[in-house]
């Protein structure tokens, strides 16, 4: 028989989708997923999902929205119930002071994400990036035919981002900058000082911001923030908001943006032609979540601040790993240059893949999220497996 291969015609994609990779926290999971096959015991502290199931408050009102029937298409934004749900959590939480006419209902934040960049990004146009970034910043930028301008910060600065070192990034074809606080993957949170004056240079040079909040409930200073509570920056501000990790409910895909009329508009009439809207059984879980009791939140809240204390812990009394405590998001960044050149280790991406292989704790290298000295480690799981991943990695750290 003659092998695919040369019977089958090269596939001829568009340059576009050459454009983007998958995401290199997707590559992890595979080929932790493998060794699991392979019926070894991994501990996977790669993943960007809380360990928590859904309330339970959640999931009866996506049980009794099935009973009632409500199964069918719904306006391509979202339903005005959920609309009117997530501005009215919005502006009591922060202050603000939206209107239905602005949030739409997408599915999953990185939904947001990539339809903003679309409305937003025209060929050619320059997007600021703060680095370490969330890998898929990079791409969604990339597929609307934007350039990323990627801004270095300082890890001894914790990572801090401000209005000054935006300002030396800024040129003619800036269009837009891309902030994220509490970050992935860095779990640093930018100050509301430090946000507002980027925002507020933003709009005085017609730049706009995209704000990444969907950790600005897992912040854990004390001082929850969100930009769009200053009203002087909300015309130039898209906030891409999500559901998944507040609530633990990544697979449900309930994101949300919060921008001026024009643009979400724009962003719905998207939609409408790609996705419609996003499943009706999950708006009606998205509506009890954002009306019905907080406490679920806190608790999650308190538990991850337990979570990464010990984790912060643990790793800074390895020699030769130097952590940062994070305040926010549920990854820890640490920096693991000290182990390049033993064991033939050289590269952060070789330590992760290292580790996994041979201690079978599976993280993420820092190369996808743009820096060469780091891997991140989620604390998204018990305190159990922390404690096992963290005793492999002492023990590999050891070895080398
Ligand atoms: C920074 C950041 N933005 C957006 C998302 C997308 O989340 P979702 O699409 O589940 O809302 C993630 C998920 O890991 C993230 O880390």
């Amino acid at each position: 028989m003659t092998p695919v291969s040369e019977a089958t015609p090269v596939t001829k994609l568009t340059e576009r989708i050459g454009r983007i990779q998958p995401s290199a926290t997707m590559a992890v999971v595979a080929e932790a997923d493998k060794l699991r096959q392979q019926g070894v015991d991994v501990v996977d502290l790669s993943v960007g999902e809380p360990h928590f199931a859904t309330p339970q408050h959640i999931k009866d009102a996506a049980i009794a929205a099935i009973h009632a029937n409500f199964t069918k298409y719904t306006a391509a934004a979202g339903t005005a119930e959920l609309r009117d749900a997530i501005v009215h959590r919005h502006n009591m939480d922060f202050d603000s002071d939206y209107r239905r006419e602005e949030a739409v209902v997408s599915v999953g934040g990185k939904h947001v994400l990539f339809n903003a960049i679309q409305v937003l990004v025209e060929h050619g146009d320059e997007v600021i990036l703060p680095v370490p970034y969330w890998v898929s910043f990079k791409d969604i930028v990339q597929y609307a035919g934007g350039k990323c301008v990627f801004l270095e910060t300082d890890e001894a600065q914790g990572f801090r981002v401000t209005a000054e070192m935006i300002a030396r990034q800024v040129t003619p074809r800036t269009k837009m900058i891309i902030l994220n606080s509490p970050s992935n993957p860095s779990g640093a949170v930018m100050t509301p000082e430090d946000q507002t004056a980027v925002a507020k240079l933003a709009a005085e040079r017609g730049i706009w911001v995209l704000s990444d909040e969907c950790y600005v409930y897992l912040n854990y200073t004390g001082r929850q923030f969100s930009l769009g509570s200053v009203p002087e920056c909300r015309e130039r501000l898209v906030i891409a908001g999500s559901l998944s990790k507040t609530y633990s409910m990544t697979g449900w895909r309930m994101g949300y943006s919060l921008a001026p009329t024009a643009v979400s508009s724009a962003m719905a009439k998207l939609q409408s032609q790609s996705t419609s809207n996003p499943t009706s059984i999950a708006q009606k879980a998205a509506v009890e979540a954002l009306k019905g009791p907080q406490t679920c939140v806190d608790e999650m809240r308190e538990e991850y601040i337990r979570l990464r204390d010990h984790m912060v812990k643990g790793l800074r009394s390895i020699p030769g790993i130097k952590c940062n405590k994070p305040e926010g998001a549920f990854y820890v960044y640490p920096n693991i240059s000290a182990f390049f050149g033993r064991g033939g280790v050289k590269s952060a991406a070789e330590f992760a893949g290292k580790l996994l292989r041979e201690a079978h704790v599976a993280t993420v290298p820092g190369e996808g999220f743009g820096t060469q000295e780091h891997i991140r480690v989620s604390y998204a799981t018990s305190m159990q497996e922390l404690d096992r991943g963290l005793e492999r990695i002492r023990k590999f750290t050891a070895s080398l």
